[in-house]
C-alpha cells in the first residue's frame, strides 16, 4: 500500500523555496505548502499548495504545524529575514517538527573587486559618505531608511541615491532618491549599462548570495566602483543547514 503523503512547510520568499516546492509538488511521497509572507504584491507563485501572511510569532507557526500535521519545516527564507528563521527554530522546538534550513550561500570575492563590509544597515549608513556620492542602493524596500540622513547621519544628505527594489518603498526615504522598480535576474551588459548612465560611483547591497542578483558585482568590478556589502544575521544555532536544493531533497528523504 502507498504510504499517505507527507506535508511539508516552506517558508518561502526565494528562489530557492520557488525550486524546493516545485520538486515537493512532483513527487506524490509529499504535500507541499508554501507560506509567502505577503509583502510582493504579485509574487511569483510556487508550485503547490501557497498560504500568504505572518502566522502571528513563534507561537502561532508551533499551532500552524500541529493543526496541518506537518511532517517537515524547511526555512528557505531569505539569508537577512532574521525574525522569521528565529521562529521556525523556537517553533520547531516546541513541536518536535524536523526543521531544515535551506539558505544559499553568500557571495565571495574575487580579484578586482574593490569591496568593503558593514555588519549592519546601520555601519554601511555610516560608512558610504566615504566610498561615493552616487550610490545604486539595493537593499530593498524596507531596508531604505537607514539611508536617510537627517539629523542622525547629515553627510548623508549630500549624497545622490538610485533605490532599487521590486515594490514602491516605505518612508522615510533618503533625502535625494530616485527610486527604480524592477524586479532580477539582471545581466551584467544591463547592470553595467545602469551603472554607466546613471554615474554611480558606489554600490551598496545586502550579501543576500544567488545568482539572480550577482551581475550587479561583476559589473561594478568591471567598472572598478567599490560595493559596501551588509553581512548577514547570524542563523539560529543548533539548526540543520544546506545550501542546495540536493541537500533539502536528501534531507527530506531521510526524515519523512
Ligand atoms: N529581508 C530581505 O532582504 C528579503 C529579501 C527577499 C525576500 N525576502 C522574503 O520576504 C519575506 C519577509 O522578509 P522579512 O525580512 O521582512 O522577514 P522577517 O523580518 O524575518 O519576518 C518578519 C515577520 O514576517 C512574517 N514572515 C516572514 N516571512 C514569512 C513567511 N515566509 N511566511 C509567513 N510569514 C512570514 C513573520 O510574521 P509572524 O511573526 O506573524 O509569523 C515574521 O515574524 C520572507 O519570507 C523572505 O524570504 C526577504
Amino acid at each position: 500500500m502507498t504510504p499517505p503523503a507527507r506535508h511539508v512547510l516552506v517558508l518561502g520568499g526565494t528562489t530557492e523555496a520557488r525550486l524546493l516546492a516545485e520538486a515537493l509538488a512532483a513527487d506524490p511521497a509529499y504535500e507541499v505548502t508554501t507560506s509567502l509572507a505577503g509583502r510582493v504584491a504579485a509574487p511569483r507563485l510556487p508550485s503547490g499548495r501557497v498560504r500568504i501572511g505572518g502566522f502571528g510569532g513563534a507561537e502561532g507557526l508551533a499551532a500552524w504545524l500541529r493543526a496541518e500535521s506537518v511532517h517537515a519545516l524547511v526555512d528557505a527564507t531569505h539569508p537577512f529575514a532574521a525574525a522569521v528563521s528565529a521562529n521556525a527554530a523556537a517553533a520547531a522546538h516546541a513541536t518536535g517538527v524536523p526543521l531544515l534550513v535551506l539558505c544559499r550561500s553568500g557571495w565571495e570575492p574575487v580579484p578586482g573587486d574593490r569591496w568593503h563590509h558593514a555588519a549592519s544597515l546601520d555601519e554601511a549608513a555610516a560608512l558610504l559618505p566615504d566610498l561615493g556620492t552616487r550610490v545604486l542602493l539595493t537593499t530593498g524596500r524596507n531596508d531604505l531608511s537607514p539611508f536617510a540622513g537627517q539629523d542622525r547621519l547629515p553627510r548623508l544628505d549630500a549624497l545622490w541615491f538610485l533605490a532599487r527594489s521590486v515594490d514602491p518603498p516605505p518612508v522615510p526615504l533618503p533625502a535625494n532618491v530616485e527610486v527604480l522598480l524592477d524586479r532580477g535576474p539582471f545581466t551584467v551588459e544591463r547592470e553595467r549599462a545602469l551603472l554607466r548612465e546613471r554615474r554611480i560611483d558606489v554600490l551598496v547591497t545586502k550579501d543576500s548570495g544567488g545568482a539572480a542578483t550577482a551581475p550587479k558585482l561583476t559589473a561594478a568590478r568591471d567598472l572598478g566602483l567599490p560595493v559596501l556589502l551588509v553581512r548577514r544575521p547570524a542563523l539560529p544555532a543548533g539548526v540543520a543547514r544546506t545550501s542546495h536544493l540536493s541537500g533539502a531533497l536528501a534531507w527530506l528523504a531521510e526524515r519523512t
